[in-house]
């Protein structure tokens, strides 16, 4: 049976966390904490920066925040949630980024420890782990749908209990194909007696499943019925606020507490709050499903005419997130790197486009990764993209 304390590295179980000044009093004339009580270094300060008070510290629990985005994900369960998400299940971080190196940190111990990550995927984990000296395990998506191949993963993770975590990304990077919730479900439930690990979805591209704001397909709300589930997010994506860096991590309330003990005390800063907090409001929520309903407009009217291009072969994945990933073809018809790469750089070299170049992932030949733009820039992309790839055939 799957037991946490097994997955935490001993130190980490056993960590006093820092106390900060702001855990004892609130309020009063505070001189404990060797902040600048004359104000910030600023020539001029607007009513707003003047009331988050930018010479104290920020506040190290969210609580408020934290509330505001429990109950966002709360209002649109998944199918098999049956335990609502309170702020105890959330540590919240510096992007999603640092909600993948903290996870690391808590549960794999350096040169001893593993990581199993589905290729192709998000490049971070693999950093991170190699930053941690962490191994990296790999079980390939199955193709062409880019789903997880549960046998193989389970098979992995139950041969080898030296592997901590498993990395999956849903919606995909670069696949931008959203992972079946059925088989995280069945995957969470088959090693819950034969490996002692966590599984941690990365939703980084979810809202996007969900233009409307309807029928979420995020495992988020699944962590207090699954102690092995681990969900992150980010305001990077739908909210596009990835200038504040804020990444959210849910999990069971037995390790949110040990994240949050692990965690600097003043990650989240004041500018970051305020600001999330605006977004995960009410208009803010309405904003942002008007800019995701949008995106997902344009994104499938960008496809439609890159496929209509001489020389685009297909859409090699899915269409769950705020990106596309095409096939570039040579003259022959065939996928091809070499063409990819070089209308990657005439793109950005010659003509100010700049797009990703992805060919080098597993099952990904030939392929460019496209962030949708607004219409007038996915305009301007389309008419360049086709001129340079003519160009670089003819
Ligand atoms: C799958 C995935 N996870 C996480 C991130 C990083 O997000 P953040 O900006 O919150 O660090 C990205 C960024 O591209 C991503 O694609």
């Amino acid at each position: 049976m799957f037991n946490l304390k097994k997955v935490i590295r001993p130190n980490i179980l056993t960590l006093e966390p820092y106390r900060c000044a702001r855990d004892d009093f609130k309020t009063g004339i505070l001189l404990d904490a060797n902040e600048n009580t004359h104000g910030p270094a600023l020539a001029e300060i607007s009513a707003t920066e003047k009331t988050l008070e930018l010479n104290r510290y920020p506040d190290p629990h969210q609580l408020e925040l934290k509330q505001q985005i429990v109950n966002f994900r709360n209002s649109s369960p998944n199918k098999y949630s049956t335990i609502p998400l309170s702020v105890d299940n959330l540590c919240l971080g510096v992007g999603s980024d640092e909600s993948i190196d903290m996870l690391l940190r808590c549960c794999c111990t350096p040169g001893k420890d593993k990581l199993l990550t589905c290729p192709p995927t998000y490049g971070m984990y693999a950093i991170c782990a190699t930053v941690n000296d962490v191994e990296t395990v790999k079980v390939p998506l199955t193709i062409p749908d880019f789903q997880i191949d549960i046998e193989a993963v389970a098979a992995k993770l139950e041969s080898d209990s030296s592997i901590k975590l498993v990395y999956l990304t849903s919606p995909g990077n670069p696949t931008g194909k959203l992972i079946n919730v059925d088989d995280i479900a069945e995957l969470l439930k088959r090693v819950t007696y034969s490996w002692n690990g966590l599984v941690v979805v990365d939703e980084a591209y979810i809202d996007f499943t969900a233009p409307n704001g309807e029928h979420s397909q995020s495992v988020s709300t699944l962590v207090n019925q699954y102690p092995n589930l681990v969900v992150l997010q980010t305001l990077s994506k739908s909210f596009g606020l990835a200038g504040i860096r804020l990444g959210i991590t849910y999990c069971s309330t037995e390790l949110s507490k040990i994240l949050n003990s692990m965690k600097y005390p003043y990650n989240i800063s004041s500018l970051t709050s305020d600001i999330a907090l605006k977004a995960t409001s009410h208009s803010g929520l309405e904003v942002m499903h008007k800019y995701v309903q949008s995106i997902v407009e344009q994104r499938d009217a960008l496809l439609k005419q890159l496929l209509n291009l001489k020389y685009v072969g297909k859409n090699i994945g899915g269409l769950d997130a705020n990106f596309i990933l095409v096939e570039i073809l040579d003259k022959n018809g065939s996928p091809s790197n070499e063409v990819a790469l070089k209308l990657y750089n005439t793109l950005a070299v010659d003509n100010a486009v700049v797009v990703r170049f992805r060919g080098k992932e597993l099952n990904c030949i030939g392929a460019l990764r496209i962030s949708v733009g607004t219409e007038e820039e996915n305009k301007e992309l389309l008419s360049k993209f086709e001129k340079v790839l003519n160009e670089i055939n003819s």
